[in-house]
C-alpha cells in the first residue's frame, strides 16, 4: 500500500540574485512498512524532500500524494489533520520546549484544533515507557542528556499513532552508543507495530538496515540497490 508519493517533485530557492535547485525532479513512493534510509552530503536537499513528503513544505513543480490525494488539491484543515494524525517527524535539534517537562513536550501535538480534548496523558506515560524515560518525565529538557531528549522527541512523533515517521539526522548530534539505541528503538517500532519510518543520515551504517535504500545528490535521488549499486531515481521535469 502506497502512503506518500512524489512526481518529479522539484524545489527552486530564490535568494537575489541566485537559484538554488534543491530538489530536480524526485520520483519516490513510500509503501506502509517501508524502513527507508537515504543518506547523501549536507546540502543535497534531503531535508527539503522530507519537509515536502511529510507536507510541512510545497513543490515548487511536480506533485506529492498521500493516501493517492493530491496534497496541492487539499485545504489548509485537512493538511492539519495529515500533519497531525497521519505523519510524526523527528528533528535533528529535537525542537523541544524548554519550559514543559517531558511528559508536556509529548503531549504538545495533541491540543485540540477544534476544541475537543482527548486524554492522552496515559498515553503519553507509556510511550515514554516504551523509549525507557519512565523515571524522567517530569524533567524539562535542560535535565535531559542528549539521547534522552531525542527519546522525548520520538514518543512526541508517535503521541497521535501516527502511520509513518520521518526522521531527519535523528542520531545527528548523538554519541554512536546513544545513536544505536535510538535507531534500534525505531527498528523495533517498524517490527512490532509495522510503522513506517523514513530517516534521513550522514551516517552509511544504516544503510544495512534499512529495507529501502536511497542515496541524495545535488537534489537527484538514487536508488541504491541490494549489491550497491547506484540507479538514478530521478526525472527530469519535461515542461
Ligand atoms: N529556506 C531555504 N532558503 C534558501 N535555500 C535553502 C533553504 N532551505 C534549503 N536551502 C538550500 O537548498 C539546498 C538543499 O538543502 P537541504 O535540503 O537542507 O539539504 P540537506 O538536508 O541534504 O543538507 C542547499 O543548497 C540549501 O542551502
Ligand atoms: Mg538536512
Amino acid at each position: 500500500m502506497t502512503l506518500i508519493e512524489s512526481k518529479k517533485v522539484t524545489k527552486v530557492y530564490k535568494l537575489g540574485m541566485t537559484t538554488v535547485h534543491a530538489l530536480r525532479g524526485v520520483s519516490s513512493q513510500i509503501e506502509k512498512g517501508d524502513f527507508i534510509v537515504i543518506v547523501g552530503p549536507s546540502g543535497s536537499g534531503k531535508s527539503t524532500l522530507m519537509h515536502i513528503l511529510g507536507a510541512l513544505d510545497k513543490p515548487s513543480e511536480g506533485e506529492v500524494l498521500i493516501d493517492g490525494k493530491k496534497i496541492s488539491k487539499l485545504d489548509e484543515w485537512e493538511l492539519a489533520m495529515i500533519r497531525r494524525k497521519k505523519i510524526g517527524f523527528i528533528f535533528q535539534t529535537f525542537n523541544l520546549i524548554p519550559t514543559l517537562n517531558a511528559l508536556e513536550n509529548v503531549l504538545i501535538p495533541t491540543e485540540p484544533l477544534d476544541g475537543e480534548q482527548e486524554d492522552y496523558r496515559e498515553r503519553g506515560e507509556n510511550l515514554l515507557d516504551l523509549v525507557g524515560l519512565k523515571e524522567r518525565m517530569h524533567h524539562k529538557p535542560s535535565e535531559l542528556s542528549g539521547g534522552e531528549r531525542q527519546r522525548v522527541a520520538i514518543a512526541r512523533a508517535l503521541i497521535n499513532d501516527p502511520e509513518i515517521v520521518f526522521a531527519d539526522e535523528p542520531t545527528g548530534n548523538l554519541d554512536s552508543l546513544t545513536g544505536d539505541k535510538i535507531i534500534n528503538l525505531m527498528l523495533n517500532l517498524n517490527k512490532e507495530e509495522k510503522k513506517t519510518f523514513v530517516i534521513v543520515t550522514h551516517n552509511q551504517d544504516l544503510l544495512k538496515i534499512a529495507s529501502k535504500k536511497f542515496i541524495m545528490k545535488d537534489g537527484e535521488l538514487s536508488k541504491i540497490d541490494r549489491n550497491h549499486r547506484v540507479r538514478k531515481f530521478t526525472e527530469k521535469r519535461t515542461k
